[in-house]
C-alpha cells in the first residue's frame, strides 16, 4: 500500500490491460501502412499560444480545460496538448515537410489532456489515435481520411456505430450564416441557457449542437447553415458523400454537427457508438484549411484529419466483446532451479537461452521449487527447464512441456535447439 494515490482523472494500464491496448495499436499501425500514414510525435507540451489560436479562444477546451503552467516566471506559458491537431500541423511548417512532399499524410496515438470532470469515459488524461493528412482536402482526401477510420473499426469488429457529417461551408458563408443566426437568436436571448449566452457574442453556431433540450427546442426553428452554404461548399459536400456512399460507408447528415474546436471549415463529422453511456463520441474530425493560417503560415494548406478516444474504443470492445483476453503471453520457458546454490550457473544458461533469442523466466525471488512450478503454470510458460547440481554433473537437463506434462532430459544444446524451433513456429502463427 503506498499513501498516494492516482491523480483524479487519470488510470494506470497494467500489464494485462496492455495486451488488448497492443492489439488495437497493432491494427491501427498496420491500416495506417495500408493508407499510407507514417507516425508522428509531437513534444506533451506546446506554447499555450499555439492552442489559443487554433482551437479557439471561444471555445469549452482553450476556455476552461486546458492545463496551463509558466515553467518559471520569466517564460512563456505553456500547456499540456488537449488536442494533436494544432502541434501535428506546428511541428510540420517549423521542420517545412513540404518542401520535401507536398502531401503529409501522418498518424498518431498519444496521450492528451483535458480538465474536465472525470466520468465514465471522460478522463482529464486520455489517449487519441488520429490521423492529419496536410497539403491536400479534396473530397477524395477527406474521404480518405473517413475511409482510414472505418476501416480501424471495421477491422476490429465493431458495431453500433452512427457516422455523422455536416458542412460547415466557408468562412464566408459561415460569416453571412453568423449574422442570420444572431438575427434568429435575439428575441430569445432571455431564454438562453449561461452557455450559449456566452457563445451567443463569440461563436453562435455552437448553440446549434446544444445538448440542453431547452435549447434544443429554441435552435429548430432557426435559419439551417445548410441552406447558406455557397455553391463551392455543396459541391465539395456531395463529392465527398459520394465517395463515402460509393464505399459503402454508412453516414447520415446532421445540419447540427458544429464540432467543439473552432478550426473546421467544410466537412465536419462524428462517430459515435451505441455501447458507449453518456460520453457516446468515438471520434471525430473534419476539413481545417486555414489553421496554418492561424499558425502564421504565409499560405493556407489544405489539411482534414481525425482523431479517436483509445480508452472509449476499449470501453465500447469491452462491451461488444471483441477483445482478447487479457492476459499477457507467458515466456517460452521457465528455470526451475530447485537448490538455491546453483542459481548463478542457471542465471548463465538463462542469459544463453535469452541470447539464442528464447523468451525465459528465471526465478528471482528465492522461492521454492514448488512455488517455482506453481509460478511458471501462473505465467502461461510454454516449458520448465530444472537445472539442480545433478543436471550441471551430467550436462542433461529435464524439459518439461507444462500443456502436456511430457518430459525429456537434453543437452544444452539441444534444448537451445528446441525451443528455437518453438518459438519460429509460435512467431509464424497469425
Ligand atoms: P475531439 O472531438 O475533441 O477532436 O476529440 C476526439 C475524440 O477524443 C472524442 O470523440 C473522444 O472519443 C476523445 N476524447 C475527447 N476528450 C476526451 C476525454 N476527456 N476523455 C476521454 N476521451 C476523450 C479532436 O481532438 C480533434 N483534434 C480531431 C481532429 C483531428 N480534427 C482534425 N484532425
Amino acid at each position: 500500500m503506498s499513501s498516494y494515490q492516482v491523480v483524479k482523472g487519470a488510470r494506470d494500464i497494467f500489464p494485462d490491460e496492455m495486451v488488448q491496448w497492443n492489439y488495437v495499436e497493432e491494427v491501427i499501425c498496420r491500416l495506417a501502412g495500408v493508407f499510407g500514414f507514417n507516425e508522428i510525435r509531437t513534444p506533451v507540451f506546446e506554447y499555450t499560444e499555439l492552442f489559443q489560436r487554433s482551437i479557439g479562444a471561444s471555445t469549452d477546451i482553450v476556455g476552461k480545460e486546458m492545463f496551463t503552467f509558466c515553467p518559471d516566471g520569466s517564460e512563456r506559458s505553456i500547456t499540456l496538448r488537449p488536442e494533436m491537431t494544432a502541434g501535428v500541423m506546428r511541428a510540420v511548417l517549423q521542420k517545412n515537410l513540404f518542401a520535401s512532399a507536398p502531401v503529409q499524410k501522418l498518424y498518431y496515438i498519444s496521450e492528451l489532456f483535458r480538465k474536465e470532470r472525470p466520468q465514465a469515459g471522460r478522463q482529464r488524461q486520455f489517449t487519441q489515435f488520429g490521423a492529419e493528412l496536410l497539403g491536400a482536402s479534396s473530397p477524395a482526401a477527406v474521404a480518405e481520411v473517413i475511409m482510414f477510420m472505418m476501416q480501424v473499426f471495421g477491422e476490429l469488429g465493431l458495431d453500433g456505430l452512427r457516422l455523422r457529417i455536416n458542412s460547415l461551408g466557408s468562412a464566408d458563408d459561415r460569416r453571412r450564416y453568423r449574422e442570420e443566426l444572431r438575427s434568429y437568436l435575439a428575441p430569445h436571448y432571455g431564454m438562453l441557457d449561461q452557455a450559449s449566452r456566452e457563445r451567443f457574442e463569440k461563436n453562435p453556431l455552437r448553440i446549434l449542437d446544444s445538448k440542453n433540450p431547452d435549447m434544443q427546442e429554441i435552435v429548430s426553428g432557426a435559419p439551417k447553415l445548410h441552406e447558406h452554404l455557397g455553391d463551392e461548399a455543396r459541391r465539395d459536400f456531395d463529392q465527398v458523400l459520394g465517395y463515402l456512399a460509393g464505399r459503402g460507408i454508412d453516414f447520415s447528415i446532421d445540419h447540427l454537427l458544429v464540432r467543439g474546436l473552432d478550426y473546421y471549415s467544410y466537412t465536419a463529422f462524428e462517430v459515435s457508438c451505441t455501447a458507449l453511456g453518456a460520453q457516446d463520441a468515438l471520434g471525430g474530425g473534419g476539413r481545417y484549411d486555414s489553421l496554418a493560417l492561424e499558425l502564421g503560415s504565409p499560405k493556407e494548406v489544405p489539411a482534414a484529419g481525425f482523431a479517436v478516444g483509445m480508452e472509449r474504443l476499449l470501453i465500447a470492445m469491452q462491451k461488444q466483446r471483441l477483445l482478447p483476453e487479457a492476459v499477457p503471453p507467458g515466456p517460452e520457458v521457465f528455470i526451475i532451479v530447485p537448490q538455491q546454490e546453483f542459481f548463478d550457473h542457471a542465471f548463465d544458461i538463462a542469459a544463453r537461452l535469452r541470447s539464442a533469442g528464447i523468451g525465459t523466466t528465471i526465478d528471482l525471488a528465492g522461492r521454492s521449487m514448488k512455488a517455482q512450478l506453481r509460478e511458471a503454470n501462473r505465467m502461461r510458460a510454454a516449458s520448465a527447464l530444472f537445472v539442480g547440481g545433478d543436471e550441471l554433473a551430467s550436462g542433461l537437463f529435464p524439459l518439461k512441456d507444462l500443456a502436456s506434462s511430457a518430459q525429456e532430459a537434453l543437452s544444452l544444446d539441444a534444448v537451445i535447439g528446441r525451443l528455437r524451433h518453438a518459438s519460429i513456429i509460435k512467431t509464424r502463427q497469425p
